[in-house]
């Protein structure tokens, strides 16, 4: 097991910084020379796109959240409604579904067992399966339609971290290729999108190297009862990941919010001191964001900011600063998911936890 882990403490930090490997081979796999996806094999043709007008993307876990992200991007890009649902829901819903549903599974290890049941549930009503999977010839892949393999390499730790961002990428493919497929998305603004998802690799990297950042920020905070996320647009859904990191392997109760809706309820449970971690990097509703935070520092809490570089009006209202590189509002949650994961995987060592295999959990759940 030491020489699989390469050096490192833990898998889950070997697998952290494995993430621009993961995102760079996921893009590469399924791009050519000319900067095009191609998602040969795979029936997203314009004739198929035209007939399709309402897709499901479904999933558990961490792989949920990446399909949140998928809707935006496909709901922007590409113009056909999505509906995101966690798998042990959509299964007994009974969906309304025909010929002309697409159907997303997500899933890293493709054999969570409420995934294939939703799976085969949408496929028994006639929608046709696309599956985002990580592990090559699993359930979910053989029993879907046509499969997307996201190229994250085996995941050990149970705590999920370069599956979800290689998803994300395969999402924002997905979504691209049918915009322009479509017509929906421009030649010229897919271009630009593409051009900047290959930098994510590098800029992913970058938030790696200055670690030591969120390992002090970590080791000053382990010890909080509880934590709160909050975000607006792509940011909630990063937020709903970062607590799901933090929860998984610290055992701290935290809780993810869009920022907006806090004053509906929970803002009750700020208090002095209690942590906020604000995502901030949207920059539509960057000032949005600033008056959220002055709302939670004025009853006392400590702020904790993840803004793009370049934002730095952030720093007069947070109490802490994180910055990640600049990027295009779309694309963040690629980077800024990755100082959550840090964030997680620090509080959890400092707390002496089992951070691969934490308490109750299982890496694959096949069983309801
Ligand atoms: C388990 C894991 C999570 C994972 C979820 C879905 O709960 O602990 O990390 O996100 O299953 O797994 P899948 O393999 O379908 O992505």
């Amino acid at each position: 097991e030491a020489a699989e882990k390469e050096g490192y403490e833990h898998f889950m930090i070997k697998e952290i910084y494995e993430q621009p490997g993961g995102i760079d081979k996921t893009l590469n796999r399924r791009l050519n020379k000319e900067g095009t996806i191609v998602l040969d094999g795979i029936k997203l043709t314009k004739e198929d796109l035209d007939k399709i007008n309402k897709i499901y993307i479904v999933a558990c876990g961490t792989a949920y959240h990446a399909g949140l992200v998928g809707k935006v991007a496909i709901e922007k890009y590409a113009k056909i409604p999505v509906i995101c649902d966690v798998a042990s829901e959509f299964r007994y819903r009974d969906p309304f579904i025909d010929e002309n549903t697409l159907f997303i599974a997500i899933s890293q290890s493709g054999e969570t067992l409420d995934t294939l049941a939703a799976l085969r549930e949408a496929k028994r009503k006639g929608a046709r399966i696309l599956s985002v999977v990580n592990v090559v010839g699993s359930s979910v892949a053989r029993e879907s339609d046509d499969v997307f393999y996201t190229w994250a390499g085996p995941e050990i730790a149970v705590a999920s971290t370069k599956a979800y961002t290689t998803q994300l990428t395969a999402m924002y493919m997905i979504a691209l290729h049918m915009g322009l497929t479509k017509g929906t998305l421009s030649r010229e603004r897919y271009d630009e999108i593409v051009a900047e998802l290959k930098t994510m690799p590098d800029k992913a990297q970058k938030i790696l190297d200055n670690y030591q950042i969120i390992q002090q920020l970590a080791d000053e905070q382990f010890n909080n009862e509880s934590v709160f996320f909050m975000g607006r647009g792509l940011d909630v859904e990063v937020a709903f990941e970062g607590s799901l990191k933090l929860k998984e392997i610290s055992y701290i109760n935290s809780f993810a919010i869009a920022a907006g809706e806090l004053k509906h309820g929970t803002i009750a449970l700020i208090e002095d001191g209690t942590l906020v971690i604000a995502l901030a990097t949207q920059n539509h509703l960057y000032d949005k964001m600033l008056s959220n935070i002055k709302e939670v520092k004025a009853r006392g809490a400590y702020v904790v900011a993840v803004a793009k570089e370049g934002n730095e009006e952030v720093e007069k209202t947070a109490d802490k600063v994180i910055y990640i590189p600049d990027t295009m509002d779309e694309l963040t949650p690629i980077l800024s998911v990755i100082p959550l994961q840090l964030f997680a995987y620090y509080v959890s060592v400092a707390r002496g936890n089992d951070v691969d295999k934490p308490r109750n959990l299982a890496k694959s759940v096949t069983v309801e």
